[in-house]
């Protein structure tokens, strides 16, 4: 696995955000997975900033996120649809039609699970996918435990990020809440996964994954196997390694 180490925050968040826009400019019609959260907020601002700035053909790439609350509107500041969608796709006026995600509320789930993975694979299968890792080795939302034959599935979220999102929402204790994420052997499908961290949080987390064993229990350290996973980490995230 390569693993780059970037000195500074300000330096991981550019290489980043060049990984994205260089897949873009590499193969225009690509399909490209990405993530949300603190990690990538600042990279997708500097590849808006980019195209802003110099623009590139974007009419032919495809967008998703690895995952997306569930039973929650799409219209939600959290929502993973939304935070793509002011971050990336209207930046880089990406065609709406190429924004492929779930459906979040009042559907039959595993059906829109299924539809997620088949939309994937009809766009040609992902070429990159710039993945974050969670506090416990989730990936996508899949928490410790979860099978590495699973594909897109509904999955319990970890209990720090539940319990955040129902503050946001002032959700009832009792509705039910999730994450429809792809699953582990989806993203061991994906042509390419760069594994991205920053900040001090992350490096007991990163040196588990990618030097400890290969184990459900961290499913993380599943990319350990995957044939094309590159990690960018920050001089922090890597202090362990
Ligand atoms: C959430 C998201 C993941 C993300 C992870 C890390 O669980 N659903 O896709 O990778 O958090 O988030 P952060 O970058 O904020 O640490």
């Amino acid at each position: 696995m390569k693993i780059t180490i970037a000195e500074t925050e300000k330096r991981f968040d550019e290489l980043a955000a060049w990984t994205i826009i260089g897949q873009m400019l590499k193969k225009p019609d690509s399909v490209i997975g990405l993530s949300t959260g603190q990690t990538t907020g600042n990279m997708h601002k500097i590849v808006a900033e980019l195209y802003k700035a110099h623009p590139f053909p974007t009419e032919q790439v495809r967008i998703f996120n690895v995952d997306e609350l569930i039973n929650l509107p799409r219209t939600y500041s959290g929502s993973c649809y939304d935070m793509i969608l002011r971050q990336i796709v209207e930046p880089l006026q990406i065609p709406l039609e190429h924004f492929i995600m779930p459906e979040t509320m009042d559907v039959d789930y595993k059906k829109e699970s299924r539809l997620f993975e088949e939309a994937l694979e009809q766009a040609g299968g992902a070429d990159l996918q710039m993945l974050g890792i969670g506090w416990n080795g989730h990936i996508g939302i899949n928490q410790p435990g979860t099978p590495f034959g699973s594909d897109a599935w509904v999955s319990p979220m970890d209990p720090i990020f539940e319990k955040r999102v129902r503050e946001e929402t002032k959700v009832a204790e009792d509705y039910p809440l999730g994450g429809l994420t792809l699953g582990i052997r989806s993203i061991m499908k994906m042509k390419r996964v760069v594994l991205i961290a920053k900040g001090e949080h992350k490096a007991e987390i990163i040196k588990k994954a990618l030097k400890g064993p290969v184990t459900e229990d961290i499913p993380a350290s599943v990319l350990q196997l995957h044939p094309c996973c590159e990690v960018l980490l920050d001089a922090e995230a890597a202090s362990l390694l």
